[in-house]
C-alpha cells in the first residue's frame, strides 16, 4: 500500500507520517519518503511547476517499486498539483491520498522553516501556499485537520483508516 500525505508547506505530513511510521514499526516492513530528505539526497532545488511534476513522478515511481514488494509506503510530500497526485495513484494498487489541511494562516504562524517569511519577504518565489497554487484534493481517503486535532488524534485517524481499508490488522 502507498499512502500519500498531500498538504500545504507546515501542514503537518512530515510529523504525522514519522508518527505513523513509528506505530506500524516492528509489524510490518514500511519506508517513508519525504520531500525534504529526497530532495537533500538527489540535491534537486527544481520547484517550477515541470521541476515539481518530474520530481513527483519519480517518487510515486520509487512507491510503486517498493509497494509492489510489500513495503508500506508513506509518502510525505507538498505535491501541490492534482496532476502528480492522480498520477501516483494511477500507478499505485492500494492508494491512499490523506489531505493534511491547516489553514494557511495556521501554516504561515508555525513556519518550522522559515520559509512562509521568505515567501512573504519575495526572497524565493514560487512557494505554495504563497505564490503558486495548492490544489485541494477532490477525492482523498482521508482528510485530517491539524489546527483542530492533536497529533495523536490525527495519527490515529490514519491508522483506522487503514484498517478500515484492510490493509493493516
Ligand atoms: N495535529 C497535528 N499534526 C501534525 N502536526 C501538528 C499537529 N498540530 C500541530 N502540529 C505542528 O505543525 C508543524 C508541522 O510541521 P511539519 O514539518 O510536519 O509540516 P510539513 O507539512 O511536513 O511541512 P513541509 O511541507 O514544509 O515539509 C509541527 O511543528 C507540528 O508539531
Ligand atoms: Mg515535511
Amino acid at each position: 500500500m502507498t499512502v500519500w500525505f498531500t498538504g500545504l508547506p507546515c501542514s503537518g505530513k512530515t510529523t504525522i507520517a514519522r508518527e505513523v511510521m513509528k506505530r506500524l514499526e516492528g509489524k510490518y516492513d514500511v519506508e517513508l519518503l519525504d520531500g525534504d530528505t529526497v530532495r537533500d539526497y538527489i540535491r534537486n532545488k527544481d520547484f517550477s511547476r515541470e521541476g515539481r511534476n518530474k520530481h513527483l513522478r519519480y517518487i510515486a515511481l520509487m512507491a510503486r517499486l517498493l509497494s509492489k514488494r510489500g513495503v508500506i509506503v508513506l509518502c510525505s510530500f507538498v505535491s501541490p498539483y492534482r496532476e502528480n497526485r492522480d498520477f501516483a495513484r494511477k500507478i499505485n494498487d492500494n492508494f491512499v491520498e490523506v489531505y493534511v489541511k491547516a489553514p494557511l494562516e495556521v501554516c504561515i504562524e508555525r513556519d518550522v522553516k522559515g520559509m512562509y517569511k521568505k515567501a512573504l519577504n519575495g526572497e524565493i518565489k514560487g512557494f505554495t501556499g504563497i505564490d503558486d497554487p495548492y490544489e485541494e484534493p477532490d477525492n482523498p481517503e482521508l482528510v485530517i485537520e491539524t489546527d483542530k486535532e492533536t497529533l495523536e488524534e490525527s495519527t490515529n485517524k490514519v491508522l483506522n483508516k487503514l484498517r478500515e481499508l484492510g490493509y493493516i490488522d
